[in-house]
């Protein structure tokens, strides 16, 4: 083994996480080659700097005027240099500041400096590399985004364990999440816990009573004796549309729950502020006990994930929403969109309260987020989705032949009525046939 990774690895001796490790995770580090020698020379080197892989005329990167008109906004450094593994600096501060505005709960709470990624869905791999070994046990909701599989699958051969997502009330069913967890903890001795609100694709958040049951049931899976990893998958943050659901990300509950407990959240700017192609995203670590060292070698490890892949995210992305949030437009049109977005979500509320229902098509529950789901019955999703596409020219997503996901977030608010009017339509028609 490297002796930078033996270093991290007793650095993270006797916390959860370092017992969390994968064996990639174990064996990861963080070179001190050409990206540490570079930075030495970047403060050190007053005369000539001839150290990285760029092309520099007068101490600017060279940038082609045909790209740099395009960005007018950026200097050449901020349009066409590489940025740091770890991200740009500006960017991850104000980002960190961003996460204490709408998580006030943190206040108080140890984490590290949010590290970029390029995008959730590398977020949430390079943790799996981190921390997943063959056959792991991945403890999702049966209603899960579909990437997760792809992922911890087919990606790192580890098991999705799915629970029932909604009682039979109708809320979260914390019987059968606890049940999960508890299963893959004593099978294992240790879970990884993927939380994802609001849902993709339910469209529902927990209430901030079952927010509390999942803390209580992962705390005690912890006091028995497992380490946990609580993914918190934060992409559609911030679109709550009902008082009492959950608010802040679950990733507060888990900052500093339990030393079992290590609380990684994945969010960014793809969803939350409407850029879904600047592929940039977040990791924020937080565990109770962890000191700054451990952050600092968890941290690394991540560096090493990353230096390894993609080697740096891109950075007029980084630099473009750095300058955003620091713009006095930024959050008042943030939550003119989240409005809209609001609007839509009550017109659908509107229409499912006033029109009844055809056989084998049931409204499952939603309060936030983009999506909403239908469960269908006496056919499939799939035949559902088939005939809408094929009969009307609507598209919407069959998950696992069970659910019909639609996006209303994606269509205006005055044609929602339509829509739903055609599916309603074309489900009836489906019970006839
Ligand atoms: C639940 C969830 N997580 C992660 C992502 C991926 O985000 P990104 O586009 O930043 O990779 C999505 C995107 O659809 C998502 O629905």
């Amino acid at each position: 083994m490297n002796a930078l990774a033996e270093e991290l690895n007793r650095t993270l001796e006797g916390s959860c996480a370092g017992r969390l490790l994968s064996e990639v995770g174990t064996r990861m580090y963080y070179p001190k080659g050409i990206l540490t020698q570079s930075a030495e020379a970047g403060e050190r080197a007053k005369r000539f700097n001839a150290t990285i892989g760029m092309a520099f005329s007068k101490g600017q990167p060279m940038a082609l005027d045909a790209v740099k008109d395009h960005l007018p906004g950026l200097t050449n450094r901020e349009a066409v240099a590489y940025a740091p593994t770890a991200g740009v600096l500006a960017t991850r501060e104000a980002w960190r500041v961003e996460l204490l505005r709408k998580n006030p709960s943190l206040a108080g709470a140890g984490f590290s400096l949010p590290v970029v990624v390029p995008g959730l869905t590398a977020g949430i791999s390079y943790l799996a590399d981190m921390f997943v070994n063959d056959g792991d046990p991945i403890v999702v909701a049966d209603m899960y985004w579909p990437n997760y599989k792809l992922i911890m699958e087919v990606r790192k051969s580890a098991r999705l364990v799915p629970y029932t997502f909604f009682s039979e009330a109708g809320g979260f069913n914390i019987a059968d999440f606890s049940r999960a967890v508890a299963e893959a903890a004593r099978q294992n001795g240790k879970a990884v816990v993927i939380l994802n609100y609001p849902n993709n694709p339910t469209g529902y958040t927990p209430t901030l009573e079952e927010a509390e049951a999942i803390k209580k049931a992962l705390v005690s899976v912890a006091e028995g004796g497992a380490d946990l990893l609580v993914i918190s998958d934060d992409a559609y943050f911030g679109l709550q549309y009902e008082e009492g659901t959950l608010r802040e990300s679950i990733f507060t509950r888990f900052a500093s729950a339990h030393p079992r407990i290590l609380a990684a959240k994945v969010d960014g700017q793809t969803k939350e502020d409407y850029v879904w192609g600047f592929r940039g995203g977040f990791i924020t670590f937080a565990s109770q006990g962890m000191t700054e060292a451990g952050y600092d070698a968890l941290v690394k490890k991540l560096l090493g994930v990353i230096r390894s892949s993609v080697s740096n995210s891109a950075a007029p992305t980084q630099n473009i929403l750095a300058k955003a949030m620091a713009d006095p437009r930024y959050l008042p049109q943030k939550r003119e969109y989240s409005a809209m977005l609001e609007r839509r979500y009550r017109k659908v509320k509107e229409f499912l309260a006033t029109h009844e229902a055809p056989t084998g098509l049931k409204a499952l529950p939603f309060n936030s987020g983009y999506f909403m789901c239908f469960e269908c019955s006496g056919y499939t999703a799939e035949e559902l989705r088939l005939k809408l596409l094929n009969e009307r020219g609507i598209g919407v997503i069959a998950i696992q032949d069970t659910w019909l996901r639609v996006a209303f977030s994606s269509v205006d608010e005055e044609n929602l009525d339509q829509l739903y009017s055609e599916i309603y339509e074309t489900a009836r028609s489906m019970g006839t046939v």
